[in-house]
């Protein structure tokens, strides 16, 4: 049987999640990423530090709790989700042994191809809305790393029927049948936003919560939780995020600076 075959014909057999290297090889521009602030593949980048305890921390609750895949979300968009997710999914990858797999899952506010500078037009979300069933094609192993991306392309797709479906729900099983060594992550959209996070957050084994500095407040993060319930909040991370944007310039380190992790979590 091809897999190649219209979507249609396959209806309801398993997904095949290809292999890293299926899937077509990319080369990140390091001036792109450094401009994306995506810093955490050196460890000799100054600003990739709290990426890598927090990366430990991750990784230690991963184990003790058998998790597979981690969603990121936080109350409102901008607080940091893709920038962690981005930052984390790099230092994870410098794992000997490790496969990391990034989806991006914020269908309406993709970000993940230019956090990484990826350009193309068919994307997860052409997946999802089950135009073609070859993830081969969507996937992007970054080259030298032990990381595989997943990003969406702008859309005006509703994001919600892609991700209540039973399509959706196939998928997630065919993530939970990949090797062990495997680590998952799901840039989710913001809890308040709608009901896409708690939907996603039904499928995922842990999230963790980013809490931006100076703007998200306890109750948002205690009401973010709550609707998120019963998924298990595997910590939290606190992103002093001094709002650059009105530099023409991008940020300056300062930004990088200001970012502090900070994971706790309600024993
Ligand atoms: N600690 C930080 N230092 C510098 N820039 C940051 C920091 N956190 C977020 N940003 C930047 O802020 C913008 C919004 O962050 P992003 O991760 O896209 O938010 P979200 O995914 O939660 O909507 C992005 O341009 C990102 O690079
Ligand atoms: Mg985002």
């Amino acid at each position: 049987m091809s897999d190649q075959l219209a979507p249609s014909a396959l209806q309801g057999a398993p997904f095949r999640i290809p292999a890293p290297n299926e899937t077509a090889l990319f080369t990140p521009d390091p001036k792109l990423l450094e401009a994306q602030h995506v810093v955490a593949f050196s460890n000799r980048h100054l600003a990739s530090r709290p990426f890598s305890l927090l990366r430990s921390q991750v990784v230690k609750r991963m184990a003790a709790g058998g998790h597979r895949i981690i969603g990121v979300t936080s109350p409102a968009p901008g607080a940091g989700k893709s920038f962690l997710t981005a930052n984390l999914a790099a230092t994870l990858s410098r794992l000997p042994g490790k496969q990391v797999l990034v989806f991006d899952l914020d269908i309406r506010r993709a970000s993940l191809a230019q956090n990484f500078g990826l350009v193309g037009e068919a994307g997860l979300e052409r997946f999802l809305a089950g135009e073609t069933d070859d993830l081969r094609k969507i996937g992007r192993h970054v080259e030298g790393t032990n990381l595989t991306l997943y990003p969406c392309y702008s859309n005006d797709l509703d994001s919600m029927p892609l991700l209540a479906g039973d399509r959706f729900d196939r998928f997630v099983k065919a993530l939970r049948t990949l090797d062990e060594d495997t680590i998952i992550l799901f840039d989710m959209p913001p809890v308040f936003a709608n009901d896409d996070a708690m939907v996603i957050a039904g499928h995922v084994d842990a999230y963790l919560m980013v809490i931006e500095q100076g703007r998200t407040n306890q109750k948002q993060v205690t009401d973010s939780i709550r609707l998120l319930d019963p998924a298990e909040c595997l910590g939290s991370v606190l992103n002093r995020y001094d709002g650059g944007v009105t530099d023409p310039y991008g940020y300056s380190y300062g930004g990088y600076g200001k970012y502090t992790d900070y994971f706790s979590k309600e024993d």
